[in-house]
This record gives structure tokens, sequence and C-alpha cells, in this order.
């Protein structure tokens, strides 16, 4: 990369980081004056120097439909349906009203529910699942989801791809590195999970991915191309 290139970069991004900082300033501005005595993992999330002036959530005001109006006054079009839970659009009329109805009524934790119990089933007879557990969080559905297949099948280790994520509890915070041309699976965080004696995490085996391989060959994840990677990667694990 030449010496013009890097320039333009560097002025490219000081422009758009200034923009954005003006766009966005009461975001900005309460993550800043919240550091001290809220932990919130969003405010510094995929953090690089370069990118620090921007690294801090979008700070939501309300919502309806296909969009979003942040707390500065911007209207996005929101992609993402609250990471997919958003089937029906932003506050669709329906569950505002099932919502209000429950306010009313109540909200008792600890007991037993009329309406999940309906809801259950509802989702058998959508996924031919035979049973149906609910949880709070994908991080708990995750390590229940674990827990339940390591009973099943007496088998101990997980596979997952380096990159991927599955929640924030420890068994699944997992990085994949090399060293001394080893692929070894170490913990994203230090201490708080249990290492096997070569400071790896013992029943994790996280993956390289790599998009080039999924791309290549059909998309398909039983790909041809794809299964020697992973019988390779596999075979020192089962
Ligand atoms: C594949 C996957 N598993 C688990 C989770 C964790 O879900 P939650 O943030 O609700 O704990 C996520 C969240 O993005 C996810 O994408």
């Amino acid at each position: 990369m030449n010496q013009t290139t890097q320039q333009k970069q560097q002025q490219y991004l000081q422009k758009f980081i200034h923009n954005y900082n003006q766009r966005t300033k009461k975001s900005k501005q309460i993550t800043q004056q919240s550091r001290p005595f809220f932990a919130d993992h969003k405010a510094s999330i995929i953090f690089t120097v370069p990118f620090k002036e921007i690294c801090y959530p979008i700070a939501g005001d309300r919502s309806v439909g296909s969009k979003i109006w942040d707390i500065d006054g911007n209207e996005y079009l929101d992609f993402s349906m609250g990471y997919g839970v958003n089937l029906f659009g932003h506050n669709p009329p329906f569950i505002k009203q099932a919502i209000e109805e429950q306010l009313d009524r109540g909200i008792h934790l600890g007991l037993g529910s009329e309406i999940a119990c309906e809801v259950a089933q509802m989702i058998c007879e959508l996924t031919n699942m035979e049973r149906v557990a609910l949880s709070n969080t994908g991080t708990e559905a995750v390590m229940t989801a674990i827990r339940l297949a390591r009973t099943a099948t007496n088998r101990h280790k997980i596979a997952l791809f380096s990159g991927s994520y599955h929640g924030h509890f420890d068994g699944t915070l997992v990085k994949a590195k090399t060293v001394d041309g080893i692929r070894q699976n170490l913990p994203l965080a230090k201490i708080v999970t249990k290492l096997d004696r070569l400071g790896q995490i013992a029943p994790v085996f996280c993956l390289f991915f790599s998009t080039k391989i999924l791309i290549k060959g059909d998309l398909s994840p039983s790909t041809s191309r794809l299964q020697p990677l992973l019988a390779e990667s596999l075979s020192s694990f089962v």
C-alpha cells in the first residue's frame, strides 16, 4: 500500500469518525458517563485503537415495524430483527396487547404457566420436536443443549468454529490459536475457564473457520471439500 492510499484512508476515517460522533452525540455521551458503574460489554465490543472513538453502542429510543429511532433522533431500517426475534417487526399491536394484558394480571415469577405449556405444544407442532425447553437467553439454551448432548451420548468434547458466538459462558468462550504449528483451544478470557494441563480448554474443540473453504465448495457443510478438513481436525478429538 503506498503512502497516498494510506493518507487518503486516514483522512476518510477521520472525517467518518467526526461525522458519526456528531450524529450520535447522545449515544456516545451516555456510554462515557456510565462507564464507571455500568459494565456493558457492548461498549467495548470489537475494540481497536483506530476505531476507539466510535466504539460505543447506539442507544435506542423507540421502534415501530421495520424502523428504529435512536436517542439523537436518527432513523434506522432494522435488518437484524432484534437478533431474529422480531419476526413481526417492532411493537406489533397484537404482541403489545398481549403484554399489556399480562401486565394487568401481574408477573408472577417462579410459578408454572398455562401459557408456557401452550407455547411448548405449539412449538412441538411447528417443528416436529418431541418436547420443548424454554429459556430466557440463547446462552442458557446452548448450555442446556450441550448438557443434554453430553448426557445422552456420554461423550464430553464439543466442536465449534473460531469466531462463532454461542453465548457468554466459559464453556464456549474459546478461540483457536496456532502455537508451534499446532492448533490449540484457548480461553477467550483468562482465569475464568477450567484449563487442562496444556493450558487449553479441555472439553471444547475450536476449529479454524475459513469462508474460502465454503466458497470453494458448494456452500453446504457436508461438501466433499469440507469433510476432509473436519475429519482431519476431528480425528484427534473423538
Ligand atoms: C448462535 C448463538 N448462540 C448463543 C447466543 C447467545 O444468546 P444470548 O445473547 O441471548 O445469551 C447467540 C447470540 O447472539 C447466538 O447467536
